[in-house]
């Protein structure tokens, strides 16, 4: 690409500083602009981050002509009228996940950026990671037979603030949302994979799990199954300390994946483990020069430059199914937001 992609950002919480700052290491990509609901901190942001135009309300940034892409860094309930406003606009978009609350905002999302041609990813990060896409490849290639159980767990304790984003359901709080949208995702990549497809839909999706004072789910499990006999076991938490680990196993061997969703977060080494019977472990290696959300930016920018709508990780269907299962989860459990 010769010229930059000129990002613009919505919001300037804790995720919108950790993506400008890894935006300087992009090949492709500047920031050149940021908008808050305060001008005010628009500019304190816009200072520490390259002294970029600074926007007092998202609405001036989407009428900015410099600004080909928006990045939304709102809280999820935010992300559908942010995102449905930047399509009209005419820009493309990376909305951080997950995409939306429901189906139904995830619908309304997808029609306008369809309507309006515009470019549209769900921010899944690790789906733009060279460690990704090997582990994807070795799962094509059958390096562990036919796949037949996927684990993916990712899950923390976090103190209850009740003023913080997490934990409070009138922003989107609980883990199903904040956290389960990883395993999900990566559930379903890992069973299209072995199915030599893009992703796959769950036939069968069961869930339990457990909300406290915080009247949002704590920690929570889902199971589900796949065509070919393939199943699925998403486990999260906020409020205990699960792990963060993603394990494969096969006919012919199985993978661990140390860090699924983070992996070489500050550039440097990845690595996962490919264990096969009568063989020592073998770990599958590589290094980037590039932190993750400076890989997920270029990444974007390909697509973009090919003129594609929509991008293979995850494309637009492939982001409906992740929010349906979402949906399943949530109704599973009996959590349930306003609106
Ligand atoms: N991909 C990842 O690794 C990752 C990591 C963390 C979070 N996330 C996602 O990113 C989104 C933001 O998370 P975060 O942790 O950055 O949140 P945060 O620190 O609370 O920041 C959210 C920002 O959104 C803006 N905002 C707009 N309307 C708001 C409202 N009604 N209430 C509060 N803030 C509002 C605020 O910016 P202004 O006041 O400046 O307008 C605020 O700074 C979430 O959807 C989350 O799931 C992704």
């Amino acid at each position: 690409m010769s010229e930059k992609l000129k990002w613009g950002m919505l919001g300037t919480g804790q995720i919108a500083g950790e993506f400008a700052h890894d935006l300087t290491e992009s090949h492709t990509g500047e920031l050149v602009a940021v908008a808050s609901r305060s001008l005010k901190k628009a500019e304190d942001f816009a200072q520490k981050n390259g002294n970029v135009k600074a926007h007092g309300s998202y609405e001036s940034l989407f009428a900015d002509p410099e600004v080909d892409i928006v990045y939304i860094a709102t809280p999820h309930p935010m992300h559908a009228e942010w995102a449905v406003k930047a399509a009209e606009a005419g820009k493309h978009i990376l909305c951080e996940k997950p995409l939306a609350m429901n189906v139904a905002e995830t619908q309304r999302i997808l029609t306008a950026v369809r309507t309006n041609k515009v470019f549209m990813m769900e921010a899944f990060m690790y789906r733009c990671h060279p460690q990704t896409q090997k582990l994807v490849d070795c799962i094509r290639e059958g390096l562990i037979g036919e796949v037949k159980t996927i684990r993916s767990v990712f899950g923390f304790r976090f103190d209850w603030l009740p003023e913080h984003r997490l934990l409070n359901k009138s922003l989107g709080g609980g883990g199903i949302l904040d956290l389960g949208c990883y395993p999900i995702s990566f559930i379903r990549l890992i069973a299209g994979a072995a199915q030599g497809k893009g992703f796959a839909d769950p036939h069968t999706f069961h869930a339990v799990g457990h909300m406290g004072e915080t009247g949002v789910d704590e920690y929570t499990t889902a199971l589900m199954q796949f065509e070919g006999d393939i199943v699925g076991e998403a486990a999260i938490g906020v409020r205990l300390d699960r792990g963060v680990y993603c394990d494969i196993y096969g006919t012919e061997g199985s993978i661990h994946i140390p860090t699924p969703w983070h992996p070489a977060k500050h550039k440097g080494k990845w690595e996962f483990q490919l264990n096969r019977p009568g063989k020592a472990t073998e770990s599958i290696r590589g290094e980037t020069d590039r932190s993750l959300f400076a890989h997920e930016a270029d990444f974007i920018a390909a697509h973009i430059a090919r003129g594609e709508a929509s991008s293979p990780g995850p494309s637009l269907d492939d982001t409906l199914g992740n929010m349906r299962c979402l949906d399943l989860w949530k109704d599973a459990i009996g959590l349930h937001y306003k609106g």
